[in-house]
C-alpha cells in the first residue's frame, strides 16, 4: 500500500502552504493564558532575577500589562502575589483578608479591563512563615484545618471579583468544600479551575523564590503534591475532583507531563488545561540566553506539544511573546 517509490511523504513537507495545508495541530492566542506576579510597591515594576525577561508589578503597572495582553487576544490572566514577609504568618490568616494584596490587585484590574478572565490561586503557600500549603502542626500538614483557610480565601477572591479561583494545594476534599462555601454566598458563577494533578516537582523553584516560599530549597511537599511515578493516581485525582465539582482540571509540571496529559484528555470530556511552570520556561530562557537555542522557535515548539496532548487552555509565562508573534506570522 503505502510503500516507495509511489508513496514519498516529503512530498507533504516539500513547501510550507502545503505543510499548513497538511498540519494536524495548531496554536493559538485563544490556548493561552499569561500568570502575572503582582507586589504591593505602588508605581514600581521590579525584574525578577530568577525568571528572566519576567516581572513583578504594582497593581497601576499591571492594568497596563493586562491591557496590553488583552490587546494581543490573550483571554486571561493568572495573577499570584508577592507577599510581605511581616504579613506571613503560621496561621496564614492574610490569605483571606479581603484587602490583601490579591484581593485588592482583582478588584482593580476587574474594573479596569472588564472583560479579560481573572484567575487566582487559592492556596496558602504565600502567606504561611513556612512556605507550604497548608495548616502544619506537630510536622505535619493538616488538611482539614487548612480546607477551612482555603474555602475563606476563595470567597473573599469571589467577592474582590475574581472569575476563576484555582485551588492548587491538593488537599483531599478541597473542591467539595470550596464549590459550597462559594454556592452558599451565592457565588454560583464563579468556576473552579482545580489543580487535580499536581505533581511534587522541583520545577517550581523559581516561583517559590519568587513568592518567598522556597525556604533554601529544602521545602518537601511530598506529603501532598503528587508522586511523579504514578499515572493511575492522576487519574483517581481527577475523576474525584470533576465528582467535587471542578469546572476545569490542570496538570503540571507541563513538559515533563505530557503523558500524564494525553491520558487526562484521552479519558475525560473535561477541559484539561496544563501549566508550563517556571523552571521550564527557565530552563528554555536560559539556554537562549546562552545562545544554545532560539527562544521563540523552541518555546513555540513546547506549546505545540501541549496542544498534541490536548491540553486545551496552557498557562506560560511566555503568552506576551508568543501571541506577539503568533500575530505578526
Ligand atoms: C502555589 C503554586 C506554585 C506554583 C503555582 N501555584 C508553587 C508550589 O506549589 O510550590 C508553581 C508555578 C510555577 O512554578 O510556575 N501552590
Amino acid at each position: 500500500m503505502f510503500t516507495f517509490p509511489s508513496t514519498r511523504l516529503r512530498r507533504r513537507r516539500s513547501s510550507q502552504w502545503i505543510r499548513n495545508l497538511t498540519s494536524e495541530i495548531s496554536l493559538s492566542v485563544n490556548d493561552l493564558v499569561l500568570p502575572l506576579f503582582v507586589h504591593n510597591n505602588e508605581g514600581t515594576i521590579i525584574p525578577i532575577p530568577e525568571l528572566p525577561d519576567i516581572k513583578c508589578y504594582s497593581i497601576n503597572a499591571l492594568i497596563s500589562i493586562i491591557k496590553e495582553a488583552k490587546a494581543l487576544g490573550i483571554n486571561a490572566v493568572g495573577i499570584f502575589p508577592v507577599i510581605d514577609e511581616t504579613l506571613k504568618s503560621e496561621n496564614a490568616a492574610e490569605a483571606y483578608n479581603p484587602d490583601n494584596l490579591i484581593c485588592k490587585a482583582v478588584h482593580t484590574v476587574k474594573s479596569a479591563v472588564p472583560d479579560i478572565g481573572i484567575i487566582a490561586d487559592v492556596a496558602l503557600d504565600p502567606y504561611t512563615t513556612h512556605g507550604h500549603d497548608g495548616i502544619l502542626q506537630d510536622n505535619q500538614i493538616k488538611n482539614d484545618k487548612t480546607i477551612l483557610i482555603v474555602c475563606k480565601q476563595a470567597i473573599a477572591l469571589a467577592k474582590a471579583g475574581c472569575d476563576m479561583v484555582a485551588p492548587s494545594d491538593m488537599m483531599d476534599g478541597r473542591i467539595g468544600k470550596i464549590r459550597n462555601a462559594l454556592d452558599s454566598q451565592n457565588f454560583h458563577d464563579v468556576s473552579i479551575l482545580s489543580y487535580a494533578v499536581k505533581y511534587c516537582s522541583s520545577f517550581y523553584a523559581p516561583f517559590r523564590k519568587i513568592v518567598g516560599s522556597s525556604q533554601d530549597h529544602n521545602i518537601d511537599k511530598s506529603s501532598y503534591h503528587m508522586d511523579y511515578r504514578n499515572i493511575r493516581e492522576a487519574i483517581s485525582e481527577i475523576e474525584m475532583d470533576i465528582n467535587e465539582g471542578a469546572d476545569f482540571i490542570m496538570i503540571k509540571p507541563g513538559m515533563p507531563y505530557l503523558d500524564i496529559i494525553k491520558t487526562a484528555t484521552g479519558r475525560f470530556n473535561f477541559p484539561i488545561f496544563a501549566y508550563q511552570v517556571s523552571g521550564e520556561y527557565a530552563m528554555i530562557k536560559a539556554a537562549a540566553n546562552s545562545r544554545l537555542l532560539n527562544y521563540d522557535k523552541t518555546i513555540y515548539e513546547s506549546l505545540i506539544s501541549f496542544k498534541r496532548a490536548g491540553a486545551s487552555a496552557i498557562f506560560t509565562y511566555a503568552a506576551l511573546d508568543v501571541a506577539r508573534n503568533l500575530i505578526t506570522v
